[in-house]
């Protein structure tokens, strides 16, 4: 069964083809990254003007990469939240236009739940019952999955997402947008010798960056910083060590068989090797251009969807708050 997914909720227009959820024929991604950093950030305005620009040669491009024909398409699947209400509009009327006009099914995916089926698309396919972190620039979600479909949320964070304290930190370092990749690269030429406050949660499975983030632009305002690199790797070093040794703990907790990591900062390197070598439990991640924003992960989502019966209809509507659990 071929899906074509389509991928639309923030600031990269993306559409990709996969067979049987598994199988990548193409993964096709315009990123408008150069033009938000301008802005120091996403212009949602700017976002869903770019989208209008990149989705049809972007579908053009999928589809000639797997060399597949519109017939040959059983369904398409389509982000509809969350995300920017402007972004996700332009994938899901575009895809409702095709529906249509082809007489194609059609099947809406929640944007968190797609990150999640990106570890389907790699070669160990995932066991249950699994933990699954997800961190990206909206989301820090521990969720304890038993099979298809069925989520349960552990923890969260009580303020900034991972990925935002990432954007965060580097917006006060000066190291350009998104944060996430810069501070990654900097934190290589740098070392974890900064004094900064861990936030544990005790006796939760939630998660809290703001306060690492505070007390890193207290230090540049207070002019205590005289490495940048330095106080990348001591940011990214604090992150780090909280992400990975709460999902263990909350992993050996519920007992779970893996641990699947999946959104943005799922591609940082340190967070990568820090679980390889601290994890009891086997680490599925999958590799990086499958943890930033894609479609294959929404086609990959919308093939299981369909397999559990769930279909759209021409309602479908964006939902720029839609929650997984
Ligand atoms: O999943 P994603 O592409 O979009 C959302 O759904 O939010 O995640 C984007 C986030 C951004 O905050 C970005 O800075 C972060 O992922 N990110 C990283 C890395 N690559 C992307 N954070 C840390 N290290 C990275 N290498
Ligand atoms: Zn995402």
């Amino acid at each position: 069964m071929k899906i074509l997914g389509i991928e639309s909720s923030c600031d990269e227009t993306a559409a990709a083809i996969v067979e049987n959820g598994t199988r990548i024929l193409s993964n096709e991604i315009a990123s408008q990254v150069d033009i938000h950093a301008r802005y120091g950030g996403i212009v949602p305005e700017v976002a869903s003007r770019q989208h209008l620009l990149a989705i049809i040669p972007i579908i053009e491009k999928a589809m000639d990469k797997a060399s597949t024909g519109w017939h040959e398409i059983n369904a398409i699947a389509v982000t509809h939240g969350p995300g920017l209400a402007g972004s996700l509009l332009v994938g899901v009327s575009v895809v409702k236009s095709i529906a249509y006009a082809k007489k194609i099914p059609l099947v809406g995916v929640n944007h968190l739940e797609g990150h999640i089926y990106a570890n389907w698309l790699t070669e160990t396919h995932p066991v249950f019952p699994l933990l699954c972190l997800i961190v990206s620039g909206g989301h820090t979600d521990l969720i304890h999955m038993r099979r298809h479909g069925d989520y349960t949320l552990l923890g969260h964070t009580m303020d900034d997402a991972a990925g935002e304290a990432f954007d965060k930190a580097a917006r006060i370092l000066e190291l350009g947008y998104p944060g996430g990749p810069a501070i990654d690269k900097a934190a290589q030429h740098g070392q974890p010798c900064l004094a900064l406050p861990y936030s544990w949660m005790s006796g939760t499975h939630n998660f809290s960056f703001s306060g690492i983030k505070t007390a890193l632009y207290r230090m540049v305002e207070k002019g205590k910083i005289d490495n940048i690199n330095d106080a990348a790797a001591s940011f990214q070093q604090a992150v780090v060590s909280i992400l990975v040794s709460k999902t263990i703990a909350a992993a050996s907790e519920c007992g779970a068989k893996q641990i699947l990591l999946s959104g943005g900062v799922a591609a940082n390197s340190l967070l990568r090797r820090r679980f390889r070598q601290e994890s009891p439990i086997p680490i599925l991640v999958p590799p990086p251009i499958l943890c930033t924003d894609n479609a294959a992960m929404i086609a990959a989502c919308g093939y299981f969807r369909l397999q559990a019966g769930d279909k759209s209809t021409l309602d479908l509507d964006v939902i720029p708050s839609l929650q997984l659990v």
